[in-house]
């Protein structure tokens, strides 16, 4: 095996993160340049001192290469709407005096301010304490989070009498005021690490959201099993809206509310499989666990798994079952391909189009705004099978994707 896959195995069994097979080279690249920066004899040499020490400031180095830190404030806006209006008048009529939010992946802190401007909303006038924890494993990210400072793009969907109220703007750059800043915490917790401790558990909310896409379904569910101990009985955890913890625990199940999902401690039934768990979303998730259900790689495998090499494979897939007008198939195979290679705008647009197809006009039209902002920001990748005179071009998409998000917002159909 060569030692930059030796590598990414590694990277894997200290963080969870399954690097995608197009990661190989670009990581070996990267991981030849630091051995000799940093004087190691070669790539092998480098990746032992790795493996020996994962406290090391290599690690930190990596790890931020590694991980993907995309994020905004008010990312998936319903998700808050339903903190402010359900969740937190419900933990407040419980008689709590304080509420305690932790935020596990937390990326460059846009998540935990969003959390805090919520919170500083619902809860001016009341006698309630309230704090607000942001944890991640990219310690550089974390740097980042404790600034408060955030772009335009990061704060594009916050509410314009939010941005007025609790943000100073200053070339360019929007700073959380500190009356809200000082109810955050941060701190460096790697959620595959155990034990899980985190300072101030229980909590009464968490958001655990678009971290797990990352993993295996085994360091999903060790991840998730963990978690849950750290909630408090009555408490809600938020994942991102396109996952799901089906197949994953038993302790926790899903509730909807505000046509948001949620997920609660089932009452008396911890721990204990087949308990015929609630999960609306099923059909959404199963190209998630077919990718998940193949076996934790070692560092001794030669091959990797073939399903989770190829998102141009499942693409041609997805375009297959799409013609025939088999769309379940189509979806699953069209985000198992985007969960490799995120970027492929043409088969994100096609995945829109599919949910259109099966009437989930706010999914669709989440991915033509995610097409969008691929193009946008010039990161979108081609794949020859959509190149041909049966299919739209770069230009094409992207009037289209307009088209589609002015007409499903006439619809007005948000969450489906
Ligand atoms: C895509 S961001 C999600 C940010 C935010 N939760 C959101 O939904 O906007 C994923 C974050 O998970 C973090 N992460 C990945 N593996 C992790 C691990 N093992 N422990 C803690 N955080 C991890 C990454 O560093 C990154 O900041």
């Amino acid at each position: 095996m060569t030692s930059g896959r030796k590598l990414m195995l590694l990277v894997e069994r200290i963080s969870g993160i399954v690097l995608p097979e197009r990661e190989l080279q670009r990581l070996t690249n990267w991981a030849l340049d630091r051995a000799a920066a940093r004087g190691f004899k070669d790539l092998n040499a480098y990746v032992d001192a790795l493996r020996r020490d994962p406290d090391s400031d290599e690690w930190r180095i990596l790890l931020s290469r590694v991980t993907v830190k995309e994020s905004s404030l008010f990312r998936a806006p319903q998700q808050f709407r339903c903190l402010s209006e359900s969740i937190i008048p419900e933990l407040v009529a419980s008689g709590r005096k304080s509420i305690q939010v932790w935020s596990a992946g937390c990326a460059r802190g846009e998540e935990p301010a969003t959390v805090a401007i919520v919170l500083a909303e619902c809860l001016a006038g009341t006698d309630v304490q309230w704090s607000v924890l942001g944890t991640d494993v990219d310690a550089d990210a974390l740097e980042g989070a404790r600034q408060a400072r955030f772009s335009r793009r990061a704060v594009r969907r916050v509410p314009p009498e939010h941005l007025d109220r609790d943000f100073t703007i200053g070339g360019g750059i929007y700073e959380l005021i500190s009356g809200i800043r000082r109810h955050i915490e941060f701190g460096s917790i790697n959620l595959v690490r155990e034990p899980l401790e985190v300072p101030g558990q229980p909590f009464d909310v968490i958001f655990l959201r678009n971290v797990l896409i990352y993993f295996r379904k085994e360091s999903q569910a060790r991840v998730v099993r963990n978690i849950e101990q750290l909630l408090a009985p009555d408490g809600f955890l938020f994942i991102g809206p396109s996952e799901s913890l089906m197949h994953l625990t038993p302790v926790l199940q899903a509730e909807e509310r505000q046509g948001v999902f949620v997920y609660r401690r089932r009452e008396g039934q911890e721990g204990g499989a087949g308990t015929g768990l609630k999960d609306d979303k099923t059909s959404e998730f199963e190209e998630r666990d077919r990718i998940s259900k193949a076996p934790p790689r070692t560092e001794t495998d030669d091959e990797p798994d073939p399903v989770a090499a190829d998102p141009g494979a499942l693409a041609f897939e997805g375009q297959r079952a799409e013609r025939k007008h088999d769309f379940r198939t189509a979806l699953r195979c069209y985000r198992a391909s985007l969960y490799l290679q995120p970027d492929l705008y043409q088969v994100r647009y096609r995945l829109g189009r599919c949910l259109e197809a099966v009437g989930w006009s706010g999914r669709a039209g989440a991915e033509f705004r995610a097409v969008l902002e691929i193009l946008e920001r010039g990161s979108g990748e081609t794949l020859e099978i959509f190149d041909g005179p049966d299919f739209p071009g770069r230009d094409a998409i992207e009037v289209e994707c307009r088209e589609a998000i002015r007409s499903g917002s006439r619809k007005n159909n948000p969450q489906d």
